[in-house]
């Protein structure tokens, strides 16, 4: 099974960025021990900042993988085309937010991709990646 994991803007800082907020570790740290854990899958990991690539990626992806993962950081609380691109796919989509966005300013509080995904995980930490992949290798489409 193929699982892509798309990180958005800032999400390359994954441990050097506000380490109170998101961590101490580094996301390709964390992305070598989900492959350890997960060895029979196939997972792909895309980190970009633009929000056309991120959308060029969903486009290119979503038709082939078996689902994505996906923290679009500061894009989801902005971005209707990144919600849109989610709504054209057929490929499961699961968001995930490390921090508990609810906990912090309103205007995090609000999701464009949300609706378009087959869940959310939001404020577990690293954690919550793990979770997802999970979840899409349990309800692998038949
Ligand atoms: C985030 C939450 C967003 O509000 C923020 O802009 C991020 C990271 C998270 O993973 O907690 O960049 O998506």
């Amino acid at each position: 099974m193929k699982i892509l994991i798309i990180n958005g803007p800032n999400l390359n800082l994954l441990g050097k960025r506000e380490p109170e907020v998101y961590g101490h570790q580094s996301f390709d740290e964390y992305f070598g021990v989900l492959k350890n854990d997960f060895p029979g899958a196939d997972l792909a990991y895309f980190q970009s900042n633009h929000e056309g690539a991120i959308i060029d990626k969903l486009h290119e992806s979503g038709f082939s993988v078996d689902g994505i993962v996906l923290n679009a950081g500061a894009l989801t609380h902005t971005s209707i085309a990144l919600g849109d691109a989610v709504g054209a796919i057929p490929s499961p989509v699961v968001e995930v937010h490390i921090s508990n966005v609810y906990r912090r300013e309103a205007f995090r509080h609000h999701s464009f991709l949300s609706a378009k995904c087959v869940g959310s995980i939001i404020g577990l930490g690293l954690e919550g990646y793990r979770l997802a992949v999970q979840y899409l290798l349990n309800h692998e489409r038949t």
